[in-house]
């Protein structure tokens, strides 16, 4: 055998080994087919139960999700209660919800199917829940993830998307955990459920950015709502709903808010509004708020995409057994 023949020998193999690798890293819906075979009911059943208790909880579990897979991957990193973890990163701290929640469903998940099930699939699958008895659509959520073994501070506080950054910042943001401009726009949609506090905003309603006057693309009838809700020197940490038509049900109103002025956050209405939108995101904005079915066919396929950032698989991570510990 002469020495190119065996050098491509060896490339041939270890091409199907990465093929392997490759095929072994992808998620799929049946994960836990045989091993948790109720793992879906139980989930929806705790959904339920939350949300009964607390509307809002729906969106928390959505953000949760969004929170956790943004920082090193949809790898539960997020839940951990380590004292440089992730939920003490200005993005999350006082903010990000849904903890207990998530601590039940493991629970009840654990006593059905003990140290089978990650919490990193629990939180994609609660979320997907959350959107679907919100009144928006549904997918098959893909399953198989693994949790962390560590949480990051740091990549929280960078990685994450602040409502004061500009929409170059924030595609930027998305870029680096592979998402497009589309998903930048079809997840944005989130924001149909949920609430907010003034500190995310008020930059917006008296002096915005050292102008003397309100942010010009906030409707001045929404504009002095907001004013009361959020005097200057007011509670900080007051909320209000993110949309206002219809805060609880998932819908595309979210969209039709931005056409009218009426987003929340800066970041909400510079999908619209801001120069940078007129080439890049104004339009699908404007298809969004006419096509409900477009919206949730793009925020289910985007869901798919965002819970698929960077899983840890096969023996990577663990199965954690306390969603807030590392096993010992
Ligand atoms: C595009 C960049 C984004 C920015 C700048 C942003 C920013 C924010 C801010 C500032 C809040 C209020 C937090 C607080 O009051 O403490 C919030 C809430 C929320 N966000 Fe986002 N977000 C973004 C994208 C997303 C995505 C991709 C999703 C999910 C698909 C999402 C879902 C939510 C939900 C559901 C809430 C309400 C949570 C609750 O009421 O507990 N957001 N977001
Ligand atoms: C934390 O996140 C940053 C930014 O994504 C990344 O560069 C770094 O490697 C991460 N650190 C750990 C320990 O995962
Ligand atoms: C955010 O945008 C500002 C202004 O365009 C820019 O100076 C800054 O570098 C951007 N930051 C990131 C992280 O992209
Ligand atoms: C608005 O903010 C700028 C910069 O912080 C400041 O110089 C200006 O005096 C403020 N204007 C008003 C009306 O408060
Ligand atoms: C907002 O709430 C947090 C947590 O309860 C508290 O630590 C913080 O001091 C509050 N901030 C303001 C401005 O009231």
């Amino acid at each position: 055998m002469k020495k190119s023949d065996s050098f491509y020998g060896y490339s041939l193999i270890l091409a199907f080994f990465m093929l392997f690798l490759a095929a072994r890293s992808q998620l799929i819906t049946d994960f836990y087919k045989t091993s948790c075979p109720n793992l879906m009911a139980i989930v929806r059943r705790e959904v339920q139960n939350a949300i009964k208790i607390e509307m809002r909880m729906a969106a928390s579990l959505l953000r949760l999700h969004f929170h956790d897979c943004f920082v090193n991957g949809c790898d539960a990193s997020i839940l951990l209660d380590v004292s440089d973890g992730e939920k003490f990163a200005g993005p999350n701290l006082n903010s990000v919800r849904g903890f207990d929640v998530v601590d039940n469903i493991k629970t009840s998940v654990e006593s059905a199917c003990p140290d089978v099930v990650s919490c990193a699939d629990i939180v994609a699958i609660a979320a997907r829940d959350s959107v679907l008895l919100s009144g928006g659509p549904t997918w098959k959520v893909l399953l198989g993830r693994r949790d962390a073994l560590v949480a990051n501070q740091s990549g929280a506080n960078t990685g994450l998307p602040s409502p004061f950054d500009n929409l170059g910042n924030i595609t930027l943001k998305f870029a680096n955990v592979g998402l497009n401009l589309k998903d930048v726009v079809s997840l944005s949609g989130g924001h149909t459920i949920g609430l907010s506090r003034c500190l995310l905003f008020s930059n917006r309603l008296f002096n915005f950015t050292g102008t003397g006057t309100p942010d010009s693309t906030l409707d001045t009838i929404m504009l002095s709502d907001l004013q009361k809700i959020c005097p200057v020197n007011g509670d900080a940490n007051k909320t209000t709903f993110l949309d206002r038509n219809s805060n609880d049900l998932f819908d595309n109103n979210y969209f039709q808010n931005l056409l009218n002025g009426k987003g929340l956050l800066s970041s909400d209405q510079i999908l619209f509004s801001s120069d940078e939108a007129k080439t890049t995101t104004q339009s699908l904005v404007q298809s969004y708020s006419t096509n409900s079915d477009l919206f949730f066919a793009d925020f289910a396929n985007s869901m798919i995409k965002m819970g698929s950032i960077s899983p840890l698989t096969g023996s990577s991570g663990q199965i954690r057994k306390n969603c807030r510990v590392v096993n010992s």
